[in-house]
This record gives C-alpha cells, sequence and structure tokens, in this order.
C-alpha cells in the first residue's frame, strides 16, 4: 500500500518497539520519515538500514523530547531536512513503576516531560509549521489503555496518558479549521522493550494475557497499522478519537 507517496513525517522516539514499527509502517507506504532517538545507536543504524532495503527513504535526528526546547529542535530540525512535516508521531514516552507513596519528584517529572511536555510543544512547534505554510497536517499520538483505566504503581504514566487524551480532544477541536487532525492509539499489552520484565516471567505473563480477550499480547506492527491508518486521508474524516490497539483489554471483565 502506498497511501503515504510524498507525504513527510517524524516518529519520535522510533529507535525500538513500537515507534520503530511505525517508522518503517510509514516508510513502506512511501512517506519519507525522520527517525528520532535520544542517540544514534545501533538500532538507528539497524532501522535505517531495514528501511532503505525496502526503497524507503529515511533520515536519523538525535534529540531528547523531554523539554520543550528539545521537542521543538527536533520538530524544527525535521522541518529543515524533509523540507516541510505533514505527519507527526508522538511515539516517544516512559514509564516507571512505584507505588503511589513512593514516587519521587524526579520520576514525575521524568515521565511527564516525556510522556506529556515533549508531546504539548512538539506539537505546538508542528502545527506552527502548518499554520506558517498553509499546508493541513495528522498527528497521531501514542497514548495507552492506560488514557481509560486504572494501572496502580504507575501513577504518573497514568496522569500523563489521560491528559494526553483530553490533549487530543481539546486539540482536534482547535486544530480542525486549518485541517490539522489529531488522534491517539491506545496500545495495550505490545511485545516491546517497555514490557520485557514482564515478558520474561512467564508466570505473570500468563496472568496478563488470561485478561484479554485475544489471549495474547500485540505485536508493534499490530499497532503501527492503525497509526498509518490515522495519518493517512483514509482517515479524513477521524479527529480527536482514541483508536485502542488492545486485543479488547479495555473492556475485558470475566469470572470465570
Ligand atoms: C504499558 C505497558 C502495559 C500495557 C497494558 C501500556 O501502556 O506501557 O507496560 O503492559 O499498557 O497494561
Amino acid at each position: 500500500m502506498a497511501r503515504l507517496t510524498g507525504k513527510t513525517a517524524l516518529v519520535t522516539g522510533s529507535t525500538q518497539g513500537i515507534g520503530a514499527a511505525c517508522a518503517l509502517r510509514l516508510a513502506t507506504e512511501g512517506a519519507h520519515v525522520a527517525l528520532n532517538g535520544r542517540h544514534r545507536d545501533e538500532r538507528a543504524e539497524n532501522l535505517l538500514a531495514d528501511i532503505a532495503a525496502i526503497g524507503g527513504t529515511a533520515t536519523f535526528i538525535e534529540a531528547d523530547i523531554g523539554s520543550a526546547q528539545g521537542a521543538i529542535a527536533l520538530v524544527g530540525q525535521a522541518v529543515l531536512t524533509l523540507g516541510r512535516l505533514d505527519i507527526l508521531v508522538n511515539n516517544a514516552g516512559m514509564e516507571r513503576n512505584a507505588s503511589f507513596w513512593d514516587v519521587t519528584e524526579e520520576d514525575y517529572d521524568a515521565v511527564m516531560n516525556v510522556n506529556l511536555k515533549g508531546v504539548f510543544f512538539g506539537t505546538q512547534a508542528f502545527v506552527r509549521q502548518c499554520r506558517a505554510t498553509g499546508r493541513p497536517g495528522a498527528v497521531v499520538n501514542m497514548s495507552s489503555v492506560h488514557e481509560e483505566i486504572a494501572f496502580p504503581h504507575f501513577a504518573a504514566y497514568c496522569a500523563s496518558k489521560g491528559a494526553l487524551r483530553m490533549l487530543t480532544r481539546n486539540l482536534a477541536t482547535e486544530l480542525a479549521p486549518l485541517g490539522i487532525r489529531i488522534n491517539n492509539v491506545a496500545p495495550g499489552a505490545i511485545a516491546t522493550p517497555i514490557n520485557a520484565k514482564l515478558m520474561a516471567d512467564k508466570a505473570q505473563l500468563a496472568k496478563v494475557t488470561a485478561n484479554i480477550p485475544l489471549q495474547r499480547m500485540g505485536t508493534p506492527e499490530e499497532v503501527a497499522a492503525v497509526v498509518a491508518f490515522l495519518a493517512s486521508d483514509d482517515a479524513a474524516y477521524v479527529t480527536g478519537s482514541t483508536y485502542s490497539v488492545d486485543g479488547g483489554l479495555t473492556y475485558s471483565y470475566t469470572e470465570q
């Protein structure tokens, strides 16, 4: 499928996991992609090679989006390198596991800065360049099922994703007159490095998958497929929505 031929896209946090799958998928569909990570490491080189191997074009931009300045600089660099930006995938995210009574200010700031502040100001920079050039745009935020459902011991993470849900609704309304759509994707339990500990613990993993109607974890590619849809004109009438990619987890309840 080449729904994104000629489009330019930035995927934050794309050296691994869902971000890497999104970058590869957007490139497969014809987009010129700016990859991003804090360091241009081996994973970045491998992804660049994978994209080149399928005949795609990609560039890598080193940046830490955990500050307004970092996020704005990243978008600016992507616009410079690609000429303009049509699609922004706010994928970078992090979580820290701690009981509420043990969470430090440093934990809180780390999570909120990457999951919310970077998204806020990176999106603002994206919107400013759309406005300045009079071009439409599509933003896809990597949220989580935890924009909706509780996750004990991840209070800051849940607060950041709940805020992201409201940010998306608000911006969908405010940015529609500019021709900019914005949507969230809410992955459930996906086989990525963020869940490395869970996947290594067979007993815990069995408990988690038992609560997922489709009875397994998802793959990064399954999330990327929905991101590509939302970034494309196939989703021309979709804005302000959250798309769950969770195997049914969010609304699962059983007494068996
Ligand atoms: C979290 C994962 C968790 C999943 C399902 C995601 O948002 O990052 O750690 O496994 O939600 O609970």
